[in-house]
């Protein structure tokens, strides 16, 4: 369906401003992270060998900060064992909810988006398209699986994902039931795009700052394990959510969930995909094309948090098409603690995590990072306003002018080469 390509950026290549990013992080937060969960540590390596990967955030210990995102990966013990047992940093679970008899999935449920010539069935999976639910599985089945999970591996970081109705008493029994599992942190779903929000529930709450406000509320008074809270992007300004449930006690923000969408229609059929008995329903985007919009929600959530809260406390869970340990640098460089994969892992497998982590060293020893924290938020002191950019340009021309240096204004260009011609304004 679409043609397209990308071309990578390349690495960042200023290293001066780490130290400079480090100290400048401010210490200005409301008082509501609870006195019994412990702050954000991040592990530097000593010496200059192998970069470390390892990172504490919110005190969880995790040996990379590769999180398999709630969703079919964390599905049940047998998928979640072997993301533990190929090195995955922790495990979010599949979203569960008290009572899955009221979670019905359909089929077909996905569709994908592809890249080349006319949507050929060959090209490369851009964007994947989902109307699966939440967890159908039975809670207590998960519960179970949960409790076995932690017994085999008590010192790897399980996750429970969380979604309950607009009731305070529901809200308290699944955090009561899932914490007496021992996973180690819960991830609140206030952003599942379809089918949930008809129950008032998923991104209905996340949308709305009143309801987020009331419900994290019932949540972190109850709650005594490490709360993210994941955002969904199908809203105006993610910051005004993600400031709510941090101001409401929660720990960590995550994001993004899946892009509202509809990924096609069959124009032999008119049906729009996928299609369910002849008809559909918009459904949520994710995999490689939503990269770029993820990396935007992040920035936008990763500034607000460093201008207002404690950068040691609170933390930020980087979501949406990794599939590569650039992709993964991207949302640390953007202040990103951990970086979620969901739609990468369906499409390659729980392996991909091993390449994930070579690429992301390889991305440290050219710049020499020996830790995240070393390069954790560096990239985002060069974002601005669209004013300064043209500040910053007009400053530049002006001193190019004075060395008479390439080209000065379109009224210099010659017609040949426009491409060059206009590069040579800018890159002098
Ligand atoms: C098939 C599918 C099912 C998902 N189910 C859940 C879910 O149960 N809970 C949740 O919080 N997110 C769910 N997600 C969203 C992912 O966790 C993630 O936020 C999103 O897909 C973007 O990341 P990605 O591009 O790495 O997939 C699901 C995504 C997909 C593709």
């Amino acid at each position: 369906m679409a043609s397209l390509s990308f071309t990578r950026i390349g690495g960042g290549h200023h290293q001066s401003p780490v130290a400079d990013f480090a100290g400048s992080r401010r210490l200005a937060a409301p008082a509501t992270a609870r006195p019994g969960r412990v702050a954000l540590r991040v592990f530097a390596s000593e010496s200059r060998g192998e970069p470390d990967l390892s990172v504490t955030v919110n005190g969880l210990n995790m040996p990379n900060p590769f999180v398999i995102a709630s969703g079919p990966p964390g599905t049940n013990y047998t998928v979640m064992k072997r993301a533990f047992d190929e090195g995955w940093g922790a495990v979010i679970a599949k979203t569960v909810s008290l009572d899955a008899a009221k979670v019905i999935n359909v089929t077909p449920r996905y569709a994908r988006l592809r890249a080349g010539a006319n949507g050929s069935a060959k090209g490369q999976i851009i964007g994947w398209e989902n109307i699966e639910l939440i967890s159908d599985r039975p809670f207590e089945t998960m519960l179970k699986e949960f409790e076995q999970l932690k017994e085999e591996y008590p010192d790897r970081i399980l996750i429970a994902s969380i979604m309950e109705e607009y009731n305070k008493a529901a809200w308290e029994e699944i955090i009561d039931r899932v914490e007496q599992t021992g996973i180690d942190a819960i991830e609140v779903n206030f952003s599942c795009p379809h089918g949930m929000p008809e129950r008032k529930m998923g991104a209905a709450v996340g949308q709305d700052c009143a309801l987020l406000e009331e419900v994290c509320g019932w949540i972190n008074a109850k709650a005594t394990v490490p709360v993210w809270a994941k955002m969904t992007p199908n809203i105006t300004d993610i910051t005004q959510p993600a400031r709510v449930a941090l101001r409401s006690g929660c720990e960590g923000v995550s994001a993004i969930n899946t892009i509202m969408s509809v990924m096609g229609i069959n124009l032999n059929t008119l049906r729009p995909e996928p299609c369910v008995e002849g008809y559909s329903t918009p459904g949520g985007y994710s995999s490689k094309a939503v990269h770029p919009i993820a990396l935007g929600k992040v920035m936008s959530i990763a500034k607000m948090m460093k201008s207002e809260f404690n950068d040691k406390e609170y933390s930020l869970s980087g979501i949406g098409g990794v599939e590569t340990g650039s992709d993964a640098a991207e949302f640390i460089l953007l202040g990103a603690n951990t970086v979620q994969v969901c739609t990468g892992v369906m499409m390659h497998g729980y392996g991909l995590v091993k390449k994930l982590c070579e690429e992301l060293k390889d991305f440290m020893k050219m710049h020499n990072f020996s830790s995240i924290e070393d390069f954790r938020g560096v990239s985002l002191q060069y974002f601005t306003t669209h004013m300064d950019l043209v500040r910053r340009q007009q400053e530049a021309i002006q001193q190019r002018k004075a060395i008479k240096k390439g080209l000065q204004s379109d009224k210099d260009w010659t017609g040949d080469g426009f491409v060059k011609e206009s590069e040579s304004m800018v890159s002098n």
